[in-house]
C-alpha cells in the first residue's frame, strides 16, 4: 500500500489545496494586461471552496502586487507553466496523439479551454475528492467540454493503469501524457513506478511532458521568501509537502527506454514567452526543471 501523503483531504487541505493555489494564480494570470493564458473558470474554483475562498482571482486585490513572492513571482510561473504546457498538448495531439492524460490533473480546465481537434479524449486522474469537487463547481457555471472528457479517480502511488484502460484508454494508440506540479510530491519510488508505467502503455508516437524539482535544496534556497510567504499567507507549506526523498532522474530512465527526452529551465520559457520568472538569488524555481519526452520506438525496454 503506498505511503500516507500529508493531510490528503481533496482540496481543503495538504497536496489538494496545491491545486487551488495554481487555479488562484491562474485566475489572477487571466486578468494580467500581458496574460500568457486565460482561464475563466479558475476564478470560480477559488471562490467555491470555503480554503481559498477569500485569495485573491486579480492582481490589484494583491497589496504589494507582483512584489509579492506568492502571487507576483511563483504565479507568474505557473501561469508560464500552463502556457507551455497547453502548448505541448496542443503539439501533441496535431502530431497524431489521439489521447490525453493529464496525470494529478487538479484543476486544469484544459478539456474546456483548449481548441482540440475533433475525435480526441482527455482522461483526468486525481482524488476522487478533488474531481468531486471540480464536477461541482464547473457544473455550477455550465462548463461544457471541448472533447470527450473522462475524469478517474485513483492514487497515483499505486496501480492507476487498469483504471485508465477500463476507461477507455487504448494502450495501442499514441497518447499525450502531462504530470504537471505532480512528481514533486510524489515518494522516489512512486515517481519512479509511474514513469515505467506511462512506458508500458505508451505507443511510439507518444509524448511526455512532466515538472520536477532536481534534488532537495540547499537550507538558504528553503529561506526563499516564496516559501514562507505561501505558508504564511494561505497555509500551503510547501517545504513540507514536497517529498523529502532523493529525487530519481527520471528523464535519464526515459532516455534509456529509448524516449527522445529534453530538459529545460523555466528560465528558457521566459525567454521564449516574453513574460515570466527571471532568475533571483538563493531562487527556489533554479532547480525546477521540465522535461519533455517523446517515445520514438514500439520497444518497451523494461
Ligand atoms: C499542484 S496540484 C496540480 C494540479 C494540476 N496538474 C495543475 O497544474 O493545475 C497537484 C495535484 O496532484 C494531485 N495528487 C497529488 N498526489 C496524488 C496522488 N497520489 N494521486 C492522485 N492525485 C494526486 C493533487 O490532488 C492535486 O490535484
Amino acid at each position: 500500500m503506498a505511503h500516507a501523503q500529508h493531510g490528503d483531504t481533496g482540496v481543503s487541505g495538504g497536496v489538494g489545496l496545491t491545486a487551488l493555489m495554481v487555479a488562484a494564480a491562474r485566475a489572477i494570470e487571466t486578468h494580467r494586461h500581458d496574460t500568457l493564458v486565460r482561464d475563466v473558470y479558475a476564478e470560480h474554483f477559488v471562490r467555491a471552496a470555503p480554503a481559498s475562498s477569500g485569495w485573491p482571482v486579480r492582481m490589484r486585490e494583491v497589496a504589494d502586487g507582483d512584489a509579492n513572492p506568492l502571487w507576483g513571482r511563483l504565479g507568474r510561473y505557473f501561469g508560464l507553466r500552463t502556457r507551455v504546457l497547453d502548448d505541448f498538448l496542443l503539439r501533441s495531439v496535431r502530431a497524431g496523439a489521439r489521447q490525453v492524460v493529464l496525470l494529478g490533473a487538479g484543476l486544469d480546465t484544459r478539456a474546456f479551454r483548449l481548441d482540440w481537434p475533433p475525435g480526441r479524449v482527455v482522461f483526468e486522474i486525481d482524488r476522487a475528492d478533488v474531481l468531486a469537487f471540480k464536477h461541482e463547481v464547473l457544473s455550477s457555471v455550465g462548463a461544457v467540454s471541448r472533447v470527450a472528457r473522462t475524469p478517474i479517480a485513483a492514487d497515483l502511488r499505486a496501480d492507476w493503469a487498469d483504471a485508465l484502460v477500463g476507461a477507455g484508454f487504448d494502450a495501442a494508440t499514441p497518447t499525450a501524457w502531462l504530470a504537471e506540479g505532480l512528481l514533486l510530491y510524489l515518494p522516489s519510488a512512486a515517481e519512479q513506478r509511474l514513469i515505467q508505467t506511462v512506458n508500458r502503455v505508451s505507443a511510439a508516437g507518444s509524448a511526455l511532458a512532466f515538472e520536477v524539482k532536481l534534488d532537495r535544496e540547499s537550507p538558504a534556497v528553503r529561506a526563499n521568501p516564496v516559501y514562507s510567504s505561501t505558508k504564511r499567507q494561505i497555509g500551503v507549506d510547501l517545504l513540507a509537502l514536497f517529498d523529502g526523498e532523493a529525487r530519481p532522474d527520471s528523464a535519464g530512465d526515459l532516455s534509456r527506454l529509448g524516449w527522445a527526452t529534453a530538459v529545460h529551465t523555466p528560465f528558457h520559457f521566459t525567454r521564449r514567452y516574453g513574460c515570466g520568472p527571471q532568475p533571483e538569488q538563493n531562487d527556489a524555481l533554479a532547480s525546477n526543471r521540465w522535461v519533455f519526452a517523446t517515445k520514438t520506438s514500439q520497444q518497451q525496454h523494461e
